[in-house]
């Protein structure tokens, strides 16, 4: 290397094993996402399980043992394909998508996104074998109290999340520090032109220039919205907001 080039860091490595690569990058090759793949802050390698079935059929999935509806993802198919995805990055968190799985948070999201990558995991039909579950250290994740037909478009979700946090990616990193759940809120609204619309004028606070007025205006709002909407997330952070207030 010449002397004072700048070393590229390595990028973000993900890798998503699904039974759809066709899915992939999907809504992460426009935008900010691809703009940063192409200056390789990020890359997707995208592995088809299907390619580590072994008989003759080619088969994935197989009838639940016990009986009921649907089928079962074979575990020695997807922990073939687990371990080729160690194999290329060890020191990933492995993310099994599914709704039985802890609630995505920002602050996981924050983790995840620091680290070297993830390697994520899509099911289809009824689940998995629960035995490659435990056989292998990974992490069940949910990205919401809802039912998908895939852990297809919760991998974009996740790394939609993590790739807007990676350094360089987003211009304006302070947009960063306001955002909903950076200090456990929900996020103040925002105006723009036109000042009247539709016969609602913009709070006149905003066009005050008084940068503290607005300040804690916002900081109001974003308070007002948690308690309104979230009554989860004010548990802390009204506890905290109050401790704020005391010093
Ligand atoms: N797969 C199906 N539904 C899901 C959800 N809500 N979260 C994560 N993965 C899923």
């Amino acid at each position: 290397m010449m002397s004072g080039e700048a070393i590229q860091p390595k990028p973000w490595l993900t890798t998503v094993l699904t039974l759809y690569p066709e899915m992939f990058p999907g809504p992460l090759g426009i935008a900010l996402a691809e703009r940063a793949r192409e200056r390789s802050i990020w890359s997707l390698d995208c592995v088809n399980i299907r390619q580590y079935a072994h008989d003759k059929h080619h088969s994935i999935d197989d009838e639940p043992y016990g009986g009921g509806p649907g089928m079962v993802m074979r575990p020695d198919v997807l922990a073939a394909a687990i371990d080729s995805s160690i194999a290329a990055g060890a020191h990933r968190p492995i993310i099994y998508l599914t709704p039985r799985g802890t609630p995505l948070t920002q602050s996981r999201v924050r983790e995840i996104a620091s680290g070297e990558g993830v390697t994520l995991i899509c099911g289809r039909f009824e689940g998995v074998d629960e035995r490659v579950l435990t056989s292998r250290d990974i992490e069940q994740l949910s990205i919401g109290d809802y039912v998908l037909s895939g852990g297809e478009i919760a991998a974009l979700a996740v790394i939609d999340a993590c790739v807007r946090l990676l350094p360089g990616v987003v211009g304006a990193a302070e947009s960063l520090h306001e955002e909903s759940f950076e200090q456990g809120l929900l996020e103040y609204p925002h105006y723009t032109r036109p000042r009247s619309f539709e016969g609602k004028d913009v709070p006149a606070v905003l066009l005050s220039g008084n940068h503290e007025r607005i300040r804690s205006w916002r900081r109001a709002q974003a308070e007002k919205i948690t308690r309104e909407r979230r009554a989860d997330l004010w548990v802390d952070a009204g506890a905290e907001c109050a401790n704020q207030r005391a010093k």
